[in-house]
């Protein structure tokens, strides 16, 4: 809740930069108030057409933040998304944030054995969280998974930080051949993290929450869902979770995107 109040809105967020690999895309925004509040899973919306279709923003990750800038990494899926991959370095881009709760590292979380998993585009997040806890003096092990090798765009991002990177991919074009679940739970017993994160599809997420349950590790998952506003106001994007107890159906967007394991409900 607090989070969306600080919620800034910047019309002229002027690109910066911008590359791809394939359907992949980083872009760069120059947006200093939102870049100097954003934490590690949080999230923007991003107004991708001056024109009425689509008609809502699209929420995409905080990739990365420096200075007065911030990154968002995406795959374009549909019509917002290849929109948004056709924007110009030096165009401006509509955007809301920071927006929703990040992965809580404070407390002395961040300073824990860390293990971050990243399925997809849902490597995302992970970028930020994983340099915001290498800053703290965590010890970082990040696994990136895919379907094939040019899933995994960002492993030379992640290798050039002091963290242990481990990669799967389901053709075994790149590292271990399977799930990064699978990956994931063959390391357990070797790297014995006290805490985990991850971002990625729900039944990637949903395998993370069984395996972290059954070795009694506690995990911060970040859902996705279809959100229509992003700070609370539509209610499009509700989720069942275990809120003070019962089960409720909960915002994602303003309650989450990330979320205590044990308190989602699959469904
Ligand atoms: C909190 C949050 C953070 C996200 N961060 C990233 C990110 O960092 N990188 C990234 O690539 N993607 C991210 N996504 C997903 C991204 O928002 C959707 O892929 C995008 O909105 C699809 O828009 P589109 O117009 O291209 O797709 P559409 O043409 O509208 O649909 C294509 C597909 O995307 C799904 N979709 C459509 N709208 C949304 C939506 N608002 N939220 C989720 N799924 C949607 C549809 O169900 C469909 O399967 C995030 C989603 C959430 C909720
Ligand atoms: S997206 Fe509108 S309430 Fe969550």
């Amino acid at each position: 809740m607090l989070e969306s109040i600080l919620m800034i809105k910047d019309p002229s967020a002027r690109i910066t930069y911008r590359r791809n690999w394939g359907d992949y895309y980083l872009i760069r925004i120059t947006s200093p108030e939102i870049a100097q509040k954003a934490l590690p899973g949080q999230f923007i919306m991003a107004r991708v057409s001056d024109r009425s279709v689509p008609l809502l923003r699209r929420p995409f990750s905080i990739h990365s933040r420096e200075g007065d800038s911030l990154e968002i990494f995406f795959q374009s899926s549909g019509i917002g998304t290849t929109l948004l991959a056709g924007k110009k370095e030096g165009e401006d881009l509509d955007i809301l944030g920071p927006l929703g709760n990040g992965f809580d590292i404070k407390n002395g979380i961040g300073k824990k054995r860390a293990t971050a998993v990243g399925g997809g585009r849902g490597i995302a997040p992970i970028y930020f969280l994983a340099q915001e806890l290498l800053a703290m003096g965590s010890d970082v092990t990040v696994f990136y998974g895919g379907k094939t090798a040019r899933d995994l765009p960002l492993k030379e991002r992640f290798e050039a930080k002091n963290l242990r990177l481990m990669c799967s991919t389901e053709d075994g074009s790149l590292g271990f051949r399977g799930f990064v679940t699978g990956l994931f739970e063959s390391k357990m017993d070797q790297l014995n993290p006290e805490i985990v994160f991850a971002c990625g599809p729900d039944l990637m997420m949903e395998e993370i929450a069984g395996i972290t349950k059954k070795n009694g590790i506690p995990a911060q998952l970040s859902l996705e869902s279809i959100m229509g506003c992003g700070f609370g106001a539509c209610w499009g994007c509700v989720k069942k979770i275990r809120m003070s107890g019962a089960e409720e159906w909960t915002k994602i967007c303003q309650e989450g995107p990330v979320f205590p394991a044990d308190r989602i409900i699959w469904e």
